[in-house]
């Protein structure tokens, strides 16, 4: 009769145990009874990175990265895209459930009416050079909002909690906007209610003397699926960053600025104009096989996904849209030939490396006249509902607490004081 455990022998000492295996895991708090005597701490896990270590247990986001498939509580990214508005997958992110009608427009209420910031967050936005980037911009700012909502900090209170949650993702795009336009010495523009989520995003950015700004609806489609792709994306780094710190969109934004991650689709595009020319492609391919994990191809590879991704697919095939509308970017020609060449090249097939989410996007948002330096912040508005999503799936999850990895110490072991005069130079 199989059982629903595992057998361990201590081949140190020849004691047997019997750990329990739940939901494919087994707890690694369980190893501790292991122990070579009474003195022994017992056995850890050591991993790295967790590139095998569930934090969480979560009924948010699945990811088969094997099989390249990524669903929001178990509709498939495909059929959001192709179906679904931002808003209303944010709904089923934060909630489980699709909304009815009236659930659905008592939501969109909410968000389009906390889209005003602070008259001091201006002031405060103001403080910053115009060349700031505008992701440490909004990192700042919305670590800077904790103050004007001292009550946030009542985590516990369901309502409060549901109340920063849509304050957040109604006021990152308006945060969004203003960091963009200062980076312009631009005036900003105050959110436009009678719009949808991304079009009041694209008037706060480009709205200039019309008394009213009337977004391309091709392009405000295709912002808005950009949105949908990002919201979620289970245990990654900037979503653990937020878990871990335990309340802070600002921790996820941080965590997200980085080439490796919400960074790399501004990096995608810093190397795709670097090559240049489709002839340079060959080059470009031997220095990253030659060069020892030193130079990248950016936008390729996924901890999870070792199989195309699938929010790349789904990019890939609003390109085209964006572009009868923008005229073609042509770096794009460059990126698919990049594209063809690695999928046939042994290095990158047997790494499994494939173009992630970021290999197009930033493609798209330049042909949407975005500079690079935005890519990320487009990024975080909409995955600003994962994080929060996922941190309140933390709060109230009673088998979670403080985060607090252990370590494996290989330091120097316990010595006396050295006064200065007798110690030698390094
Ligand atoms: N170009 C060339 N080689 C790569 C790449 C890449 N983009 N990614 C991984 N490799 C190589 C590694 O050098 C390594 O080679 P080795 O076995 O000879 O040492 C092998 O493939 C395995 O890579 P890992 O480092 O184990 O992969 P890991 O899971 O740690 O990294 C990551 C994943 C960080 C995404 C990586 O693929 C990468 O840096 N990609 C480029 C940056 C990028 O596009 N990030 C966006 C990710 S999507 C997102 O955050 C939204």
């Amino acid at each position: 009769m199989p059982k629903n455990t595992l057998s361990v022998t201590d081949n140190r000492t020849g004691n047997a145990y019997e750990l329990n295996i739940e939901n494919g895991c087994i707890r690694t708090a369980d190893l501790r009874q292991i122990k070579t005597g009474a003195e022994d701490f017992g056995l850890m896990g050591y991993d790295p990175a967790f590139l095998n270590t569930a934090n969480c247990k979560s009924k948010i986001t699945f990811i088969d990265g094997d099989k390249g498939i990524l669903e929001y509580r178990g509709y498939p990214i495909e059929q959001l895209a192709e179906k679904s508005t931002f808003l209303e997958v944010a709904y089923l992110i934060m909630n489980g459930e699709l909304p009815a009608q009236k659930q659905f427009d008592d939501f969109k209420y909410q968000v389009t009416h906390h889209t005003y910031v602070h008259e001091n967050i201006k002031a405060f936005m103001d403080g910053f050079r115009y060349d700031h980037h505008p992701m440490s911009i909004l990192a700042s700012t919305v670590a800077a909002l904790s103050g004007f909502y001292p009550e946030a900090s009542k985590v516990k209170d369901a309502a409060v909690r549901r109340a920063q949650i849509i304050r957040m993702i109604a006021k990152m795009p308006t945060i969004a906007a203003f960091s963009y336009r200062h980076s312009l010495g631009m005036p900003y523009i105050y959110p436009d209610n009678d719009l949808s989520y991304a079009g009041n995003f694209l008037s706060m950015v480009r709205r200039m003397g019309e008394t009213k700004y009337q977004p391309n609806p091709s392009l405000e489609r295709a912002l808005d699926v950009l949105f949908i792709l990002h919201a979620d994306h289970e245990q990654n780094c900037s979503t653990t960053a937020t878990r871990l710190v335990g309340s802070s969109v600002a921790a996820g934004v941080t965590a997200l600025y980085g080439p490796l991650h919400g960074g790399a689709n501004e990096a995608v595009l810093r190397m795709l104009r670097e090559i240049g020319s489709i002839s340079k492609i060959p080059d470009f391919i031997k220095k990253v096989k030659e060069g020892g994990g030193e130079t990248k191809l950016m936008g390729f590879g996924h901890r999870v996904y070792k199989n195309y991704d699938p929010r790349a697919k789904v990019i890939k095939r609003i390109a085209d849209q964006v572009f009868d509308v923008t005229g073609k970017n042509p770096l794009i020609d460059i990126a698919l030939e990049l594209e063809k060449i690695a999928l046939q090249d042994e290095y990158f097939v047997k790494r499994k490396l494939y173009p992630n989410v970021d290999f197009y996007s930033g493609i798209i948002y330049e042909a949407m006249g975005f500079p690079v330096e935005m890519f990320p912040v487009l990024f975080a508005i909409p995955r600003t509902v994962g994080w929060l999503t996922q941190w309140e799936e933390m709060i109230t999850d009673s088998e979670q607490k403080i985060a607090r990895p252990r370590q494996v110490f290989l330091g120097a072991k316990r010595r006396d004081f050295v006064s200065m005069d007798k110690r030698k130079a390094l």
